[in-house]
């Protein structure tokens, strides 16, 4: 399905994987419109899902056609990761089970595993030599680990794994008990994995301008409830929608690709999952939520952040718990 782009600079390829699913429709028509890489860039979208949700898939592929986006080059939809990854330069590793109420997103491992090998393999056998890979699905910092492991000559700063729908979320809570525009709290760093031991880090984070502790004034709030309000509002969402967040980490998607290609506004950062090269003390490989500094070319990890012996304690907590993933998973990961 061509369609005529109004742009000449040549389209960007895209995959989403798991796009039947509920975060691929929250994403794939944010993408075609041009939110992910701006309103000159192109897209080719690809689309990977399994063979019996290929039928839902080619339904959004239809209602996509039919929004006649102007940036919309192609769309391929298809379950043989081998064409979903050909000349990608970014891949958008949703597909996977998401948890239901009770679980926790470490509990997918099991299930969700297993995918991420061979994606990594075909994304090194396929994809542009600019790729750059976002891993959504969970539990994301491992499974980005293990597809990471199963590429191993594709450059390991080009691999993140989602730790922007948490950001949002503290940000989200910040303004709200500040009573000042979200736009206005900064620095917001969640540290470690995307599950509920997560670190969301308020102590070094500003509202408008000012260290948050010092606006909110209510250190008791800042380090119990807040920290446990972002660490289970994953949970939160399953209990009420009965279904886990899928327009809000739609969102999380475009605003990390976006904070990784456009860059991160002077004086802030954003929050990844990105390779640890023994920052803070964390073992070197895992998959680290870090505040992160990109010029959109390059990124580094944002060194001299100060913890105090509680940070500290919870960053050990969330260190152990992704160390003991990535012993689950060995099997998974080639030595
Ligand atoms: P969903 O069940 O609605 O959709 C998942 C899709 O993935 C389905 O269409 C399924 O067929 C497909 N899929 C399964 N195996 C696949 C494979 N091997 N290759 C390609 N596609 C495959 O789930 P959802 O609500 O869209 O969530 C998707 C994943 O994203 C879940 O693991 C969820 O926990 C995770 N998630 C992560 C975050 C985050 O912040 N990191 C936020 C929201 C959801
Ligand atoms: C979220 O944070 O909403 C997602 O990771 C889904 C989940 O299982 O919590």
């Amino acid at each position: 399905m061509a369609q005529t782009s109004g742009s000449q600079r040549p389209p960007v390829h895209v995959t989403v994987t798991g796009a039947a699913g509920q975060v691929g429709y929250g994403l794939v028509f944010r993408i075609a419109s041009g939110q992910l890489l701006g309103p000159d860039t192109p897209v080719v979208l690809r689309m990977l899902d399994i063979e019996p949700a290929l039928p839902a898939l080619e339904g959004v592929a239809m209602e996509l056609e039919d929004c006649a986006f102007p940036l919309l080059a192609d769309t391929v939809a298809t379950a043989d990761a081998n064409v979903a990854f050909d000349g990608v330069s970014w891949a958008l590793l949703v597909g996977a089970m998401p948890r239901k109420e009770g679980m926790e997103r470490g509990d997918l491992l099991t299930a969700n595993g297993g995918i991420f090998g061979p994606q990594g393999r075909a994304i090194a056998a396929r994809a542009a030599s600019d790729i750059r890979i976002l891993v959504v699905g969970n539990p994301c910092n491992t499974n980005c680990l293990i597809a990471r492991a199963n590429a191993p000559d594709i450059p390991s700063e080009r691999w993140f794994a989602m730790t922007r729908l948490d950001e949002n979320r503290a940000r989200a809570q910040l303004a709200r008990r500040a009573g000042v525009p979200v736009a206005q709290v900064t620095n917001m760093a969640i540290w470690g994995n995307h599950s509920a031991t997560q670190y969301p880090d308020a102590i070094n984070a500003r509202i408008a301008g000012r260290p948050a502790p010092e606006v909110i004034g209510d250190d008791a709030w800042l380090r119990g409830e807040f920290i446990s309000t972002v660490q289970k509002r994953g949970a939160a969402i399953i209990a009420a929608r009965k279904l886990s967040s899928a327009g809000s980490a739609a969102a999380a998607v475009i605003d990390s690709v976006r904070s990784i290609d456009g860059g991160t506004a002077p004086g802030d950062w954003t929050s990844l999952a990105v390779p640890s090269r023994g920052e803070y003390g964390v073992p070197e490989g895992l998959q680290f939520g870090f505040p992160v500094v990109s010029d959109g070319a390059t990124w580094h990890v944002v060194e001299g952040i100060e913890h105090d012996a509680e940070a500290n304690d919870r960053l050990r907590v969330t260190t152990e718990e992704l160390l003991q993933e990535q012993s689950l998973v060995r099997e998974l990961i080639p030595v």
